[in-house]
């Protein structure tokens, strides 16, 4: 599985960078893709102007293959959105699709000759998302920064049960942020992991930078979940303008009158100006696991060279 996902993705190490609203832009992706990981462009937090531009920034910064990723839900007119990722079909080696039903869109971007890859949280969607023919599937945990699946799964009990019950490719998304997380995922019968809240802490990620040192400061009970009064559960560091989303969730709104508190452009304020006090920021558990702020190909290499140890040190157990 893990040969097939290389093959697909015509990377060195089977590491992805997860679609990240506002922080994936052209020069995060093709950092990632330059160090034998897989990079993806983000279309969440962006117009179309500039997701096309950070498209264009990212061809022109690697010749390494690197991906897009559309969360439908995120957009209320997606279709063109879908039209410019067929626009860029020759410089792009993958799509991934998040955030909404996939069916319609899979065969729009596999006839186009670009694999589908299908973000998913609980065993029951991957099977349906591989009836809808998806070529691979990321199975996302609680743990993880950003959106979560309203089950709740975790990563270490998700990842098996998909494995088990599908017969493409599985990337294990969720609390994974070093070397010994990628080899967890890979026995639990993941072929690969795709990183999220490891990114937003490097180098070359536009994350503001107290947001980093917030990520870098944090340990895993310094997340928490905003939206779940209203059936969505979005993990995001503890912060003052967060306490003020969760005590007017304690009045029960119903989701129309949360949103303005909830909206992207609050999370731009907290992502990019590093405002926590006027907006909020997104972080998995994982955090408790950075403690530094490196390149993106020092992540890499890193998190590959721990693998390697961790693997070698199994056998003496
Ligand atoms: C800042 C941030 C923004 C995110 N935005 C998106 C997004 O736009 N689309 C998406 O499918 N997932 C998004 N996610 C989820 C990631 O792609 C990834 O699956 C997740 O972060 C993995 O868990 P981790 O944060 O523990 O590494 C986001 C996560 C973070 C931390």
């Amino acid at each position: 599985m893990k040969q097939r996902l290389l093959e697909l993705l015509g990377v060195e190490h089977p590491i992805l960078e997860g679609g990240l609203a506002y922080i994936g832009d052209g020069r995060l992706a093709a950092a990632v893709s330059n160090a034998g990981g897989f990079g993806q462009v983000g279309s969440a937090g962006r117009s179309l102007e500039d997701f096309e531009k950070q498209i264009q920034i990212a061809i022109e910064s690697t010749n390494k293959p690197f991906g897009v990723n559309l969360p439908i839900g995120e957009h209320s007119d997606p279709s063109e959105r879908v039209e410019l990722i067929l626009k860029y079909k020759q410089h792009l080696r993958a799509v991934s699709i998040s955030a909404g039903n996939p069916r319609p869109f899979i065969p729009v971007f596999q006839a186009a000759g670009l694999p589908v890859m299908v973000v998913i949280s609980t065993a029951m969607h991957a099977q349906k998302a591989e009836q809808a023919g998806a070529d691979i599937l990321i199975a996302e945990g609680y743990e993880a920064g950003g959106h979560n699946g309203p089950s709740e799964v975790t990563t270490f009990a998700l990842i098996p049960q998909v494995a088990s019950c599908v017969s493409v490719p599985v990337i294990a998304a969720g609390g994974v942020a070093d070397g010994r997380g990628l080899v967890a995922a890979l026995a639990l019968g993941a072929a690969g992991v795709q990183l999220g809240t490891r990114l937003v802490a490097t180098v070359e990620s536009p994350a503001h930078e107290d947001y980093k040192q917030k990520i870098v400061a944090a340990r895993a009970e310094d997340t928490t979940m905003i939206e779940r009064s209203v059936g969505r559960v979005t993990r995001v560091l503890k912060a003052p303008y967060v306490n003020g989303v969760l005590t007017f969730e304690r009045t029960f709104p119903s989701s129309d009158e949360l949103y303005p508190l909830v909206k992207g452009e609050k999370n731009r304020i907290g992502a990019l100006e590093g405002d926590l006090e006027h907006g909020f920021a997104y972080s998995g558990q994982g955090c408790g696991l950075i403690h530094s702020i490196p390149t993106v190909a020092d992540v890499i290499s890193t998190m590959v060279e721990e693998a390697r140890a961790a693997l070698r040190h199994l056998p003496t157990l």
